[in-house]
Parts: C-alpha cells; structure tokens; sequence
C-alpha cells in the first residue's frame, strides 16, 4: 500500500504535506525534507520488450490498465544506463538469436558500474555465443536468465562508492541483493542517520534487515559494536565481504530472519549460525530497522521496544504508521524526515527517530 490510497498523490511537496498531517499525531516537530534531482536518479530500471513483426522496442507496461507504452527517450535511469539503451538495442536487433524470445531487461547502475539482465523465455544455453559476444562487442556486464537458468559474461558483482560525511565507504554487491533505488538519496539517508544519532559515550548497535551493509559500514565507527542481521544469505555474503573491503572489525553480520533473532535474544531457541557468538557480550543502546514494505511484525516490536534509541527507515507510510501506534507507549519522535526515493511515484520514504520515554 502506499500513498495511492489517499489520492496518488506524485508531487514531493504535496506527499510532505500529506506526511505533516498523517503523522500529526505522534510528531508536531518540524520534518526535514530531501528532495531528488528529477532526471537520472534510478539506479534500477527494468523494461519489457515490444515485438512487432521484424522491429524491436524497449516498452513499459501500466500495472492496471495493462496499457503498453513504447520507450523510445527515458531520463529518469542513471545516465549511464540511458547512453546504453539504444547501443544495445541496435544490436540485439541485428541478431536473430538474441531477439526470439527476448521479454524483458533490468539495468543496474552505482556510481561507477552498469551490469544488463536480459529475460528470456527460452533456453538461454542455445544462444550462449552470441550473448558472449554482445558482451565482448559491447565491453559490458552482461547476465542472461531464463527459466531456472543464469548466465554470466564478465563480471556480476557491481561496486558503489558512497561519500558519507567526508568518508568514503565501498560496497560490492550483485543485482540478487536488495539495491536502494536512488543513490543520491540514499547517501542523503545514512547522512541524515549519521549526523543526528545521539551518542554520549560508544556502546553498541543493533541492525535488523541490513542488507548487504548499506548503513551498517557507514555507521560502525560510532558504536563500540554491532550486530547485523538480515534474512537472505546472498545480502550477507556481500555484507561480509564490504567488511573486508573497507577493513572494519566491529561488525558482526549474521544470518538470521528478525523473528529468528528475537528467538534468539530472549533465549528461546539457539540457533547454529550463533554459535561462535555470545549475544549476552552487547549492550545496544541504539536499533536500527529498515524494513520491507509490510513493516514490523508483533515479535520485533516487542524486541525493539527494550532499546532506548530506535531509528526507524520506512518506504511505507502506512505500515509505519501501525507500528508506531504501538512504539508510541514507550518511545516518542525525536526526529523525522522524508526521502524522495521514489520520484514521480504516490511512494515516499520516511526516517524517524524515537527515544524512551
Ligand atoms: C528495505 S530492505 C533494506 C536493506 C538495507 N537496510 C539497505 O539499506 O540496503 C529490507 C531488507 O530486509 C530483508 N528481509 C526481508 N524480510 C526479512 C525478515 N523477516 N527478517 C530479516 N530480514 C528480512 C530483505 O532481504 C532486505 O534486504
């Protein structure tokens, strides 16, 4: 659900005047607002395939009507994505094999790379020369998949350099990890988070739904520790490796579902992955989620709410909104502010910080 119900609104000024009002409630405060540039702001965008007799066009396609709209000029993609576009269309055009069943497509793009999924249904072993030398032809990061099947020529793994108070952090990560859509905006994020946490003296941090490290590598220099934790095993691989990368040892990154970990927390069920951790050495004072769009369930809400500092991301009002119904006993905003993530969409981003009452 997202801001559609109440009328799609698009235009960030009126989605923060919506924002003001929603939240009224639980926060009179002011609330910072982050604007995205209008053009070249997706880091992700996926296209359909058009085939209408021998021509081939880039298409999207309208989610409810079903309407199909031919792309022929997008600003909205990473510039480096935009410049690709037609150079690959061209060429996959002029072969016969690379176009028959061809459906979709999705760029990447961080700060420095570009990897192009192409969607196919069809074997994609068959085509195995030619996808090769589209990426030879093209110097790109090329991935094919079809049913159950993937193919890589070059490289898979991206990396982004993000500039955080000064600081640059690296990240690798690949197109199966969850990828912040807006990259200007996500620096604008972990910034914000940054510049506003409230630490007397260093203790430790607890993240749940960390990815593949996006905030966490940026944060661990202000905690004493941190424990991560995230669901998907492919997010964690990378968020091990982006320890490495920028040589932090703080972090301990753990694979565990949030319910797991609440399990786990309250002692009621030890799990393997734990084994070589003693969770009774942290004492969290801040915790930081960063949920997907269903929000918090009961069980992390009561784990959260032992902690005196929670900071709270959300790319859905409405579940926030539930939850903080509940945070509200025992934690009251100190700080909120709103992210344009979703530019030209009814969708919005939100960062709110609570503390004990
Ligand atoms: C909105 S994303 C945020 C990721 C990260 N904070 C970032 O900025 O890139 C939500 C993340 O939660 C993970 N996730 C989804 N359900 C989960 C669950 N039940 N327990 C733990 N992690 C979960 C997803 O794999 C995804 O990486």
């Amino acid at each position: 659900m997202s801001l559609e119900k109440f009328g799609n609104i698009t235009n960030f000024d009126k989605k923060a005047h919506f924002i003001k009002d929603f939240f009224l409630e639980f926060y009179q405060g002011e609330i910072e607002l982050f604007k995205s540039p209008i053009k070249h702001y997706r880091t992700r965008a996926e296209f359909s395939f058009y085939h209408d007799q021998d021509e081939l066009y880039y298409a999207m396609f309208d989610s409810k009507s079903k309407k199909k709209f031919i792309i022929k000029n997008v600003d909205f993609p990473d510039e480096k994505i935009c410049q690709f576009m037609p150079v690959l269309l061209e060429k996959i055009k002029r072969n016969f094999n690379l176009k028959e069943k061809l459906f979709g497509v999705e760029f990447l793009a961080t700060k420095q790379d570009l990897s192009t999924t192409l969607l196919y249904h069809k074997n994609i072993e068959t085509i195995c020369d030619d996808l090769f030398q589209l990426s030879t032809d093209l110097n790109c990061n090329l991935i094919a998949r079809s049913k159950k099947k993937k193919l890589v020529f070059k490289n898979e793994n991206l990396t982004q350099k993000l500039k955080i108070q000064n600081k640059e952090i690296l990240y690798k990560f690949n197109n199966d990890c969850f990828i912040q859509p807006n990259t200007f905006i996500n620096e604008k994020m972990i910034t914000w988070v940054n510049e506003n946490l409230n630490l007397q003296i260093k203790k430790d941090l607890l993240e749940l739904y960390c990815g593949y490290g996006n905030f966490t590598l940026a944060l661990a220099n202000n905690f004493h520790k941190v424990l991560a934790t995230e669901i998907s095993k492919n997010n964690i691989n990378f968020a091990l490796e982006n320890c490495k990368l920028n040589n932090t040892k703080n972090i301990d990154f753990i694979r565990l579902s949030s319910e797991e970990l609440s399990l786990a927390l309250k002692k009621q069920r030890d799990f393997f992955r734990l084994k070589n951790l003693n969770l009774d050495i942290f004492d969290f004072s801040h915790v930081l989620v960063d949920p997907p769009r269903a929000g918090l369930d009961q069980s992390v809400i009561e784990l959260i709410k032992n902690y005196e500092n929670i900071i709270y991301i959300s790319c859905n009002p409405i579940s926030l909104k539930e939850n903080l119904k509940i945070l509200n006993h025992t934690h009251q905003i100190s700080k909120m502010a709103i992210f344009d993530q979703f530019v030209h969409t009814p969708h919005l981003e939100c960062g709110v910080f609570l503390t004990k009452k």
